[in-house]
């Protein structure tokens, strides 16, 4: 790996998030980080890196050309990737991480995608000692390294029942539109990846570990009316559990949206059910994917407005321990900020040995917790103080 052009090659850094993820290396990457912004077209990422004013380099990849993705894998130590929805453009820039010994990480959260590159990419990563972390953005940071964060405050000896329950404004961009118009679509295939991953990943039987789907309603714990979430979130936590003895022998995880008022539940419940239901018709879903095109998203100002609290409340024993994670602008913002500190942390971080598909906790756990708190997320105990 010494020998490689890059420590970090940013793909899909012309996009709504790329392009915010290449503003956030350019002002908080260290001295002497060697970074490229790479891409389908050279002569946007040549503007961009000119209106960034920084010394990176370029690098031309297009998802169509397996060499160009070959020789992007090749250049970096870690390549970022923000081409997404995943599903549809992301497998091969994972097979030629995996296959280039790169470390790799993305802002999926498309539960098939992540079951799919296990199946088909996991083994090869471990045999060339690349690290395959997907999901470094809003979904599922928080909630992994906040999961890791709250279970240290609770006895392990004991079973320990966790549920988050997330708060958050913010409005999506055209990509995370696309992303779950396309999600919602394929969810039959998604079952059958998941089956598929059940039958052929190794379980610890010795311990107990399992999401926790929960039911809509008022929940006296978070105070609040809450909604289940079906995001990638509940996964990760429950997968980096598994890998981690902290969480202890027998361990749940819910993670629920919480709201102010049961009407908004109601809409907000509501609301995802039509998506859901419009995703299903090809005609309604491109008539709704037109309302956010790729490359748009929320402007600086409403960006500035976006806020996300993730409370976790925790129960071992007779203890019961609550804990929060927060920032501001969720999707893109905080999204960016933890893509690019993920991709740092992997190039510069002295970091536990792994290798295949791996959590940010399992892959980074405090390292990247550390560098986040350090860039204004803020990780605390709430009760018992
Ligand atoms: N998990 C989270 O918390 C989170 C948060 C934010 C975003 N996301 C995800 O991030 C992804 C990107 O979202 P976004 O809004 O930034 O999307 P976007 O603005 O549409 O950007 C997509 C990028 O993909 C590139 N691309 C498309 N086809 C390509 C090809 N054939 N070869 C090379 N590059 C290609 C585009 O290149 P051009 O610029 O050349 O068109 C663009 O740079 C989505 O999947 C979204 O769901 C996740």
């Amino acid at each position: 790996m010494a020998d490689r052009q890059f420590d970090v090659v940013l793909f899909g850094a012309t996009g709504f998030t790329g392009s915010l993820t290449a503003e956030y290396l350019a002002a908080h990457a260290p001295v002497g980080t060697r970074w490229a912004v790479a891409g389908r077209d050279g002569g946007r990422l040549r503007a961009l890196r000119d209106r960034l004013g920084v010394d990176a380099g370029v690098v031309e990849a297009d998802i169509a050309d397996p060499g160009s993705l070959r020789r992007l894998a090749e250049a970096g130590r870690v390549v970022i990737t923000t081409v997404g929805p995943y599903i549809r453009y992301g497998e091969g820039v994972v097979a030629a991480c995996a296959e280039a010994g790169t470390d790799y990480v993305d802002l999926t959260g498309e539960p098939e995608f992540v079951d799919l590159s296990y199946l088909r990419h996991h083994a090869v990563a471990e045999r060339t000692g690349a690290r395959l972390v997907h999901a470094c953005g809003f979904e599922a940071i928080p909630a992994d390294l906040g999961a890791l964060f709250t279970v240290r405050q609770v006895p392990e000896d004991q079973p320990i029942w966790l549920r988050g329950y997330l708060s958050v404004t913010g409005l999506p961009s055209g990509g995370t539109f696309d992303s779950v118009l396309t999600a919602f679509a394929r969810w039959r295939s998604a079952a059958v990846a998941r089956a598929q991953r059940r039958r052929v990943e190794p379980t610890d039987r010795s311990r107990q570990i399992r999401g926790a789907s929960g039911r809509p309603g008022y929940d006296r714990a978070a105070g609040a009316w809450v909604l289940p979430m079906p995001t990638i979130d509940r996964q990760i936590v429950v997968r980096s559990a598994r890998a981690l003895g902290r969480y202890g022998p027998d361990f749940s995880y819910g993670h629920f949206a919480a709201l102010g008022n049961p009407l908004t539940a109601a809409a907000l419940g509501a609301g995802a059910m039509g998506l859901f239901a419009l995703a299903q018709v090809p005609p309604a879903r491109r008539a709704l994917s037109r309302l956010r095109p790729a490359g748009s998203g929320p402007t600086p100002q409403q960006r500035a407005k976006a806020r996300f609290r993730l409370r976790f409340v925790a129960d071992s024993g007779e203890r019961r321990v609550v804990t929060e994670v927060a920032g501001g602008d969720p999707g893109y913002g905080e999204t960016s900020k933890m893509l690019a500190e993920s991709a740092l942390c992997l190039a510069h971080d002295p970091l536990p040995s792994s290798a295949g598909q791996i959590t940010t906790a399992v892959a980074m756990g405090d390292a990247l917790r550390a560098r986040l708190e350090r860039a204004g997320v803020t990780f605390r105990v709430v009760r018992p103080r």
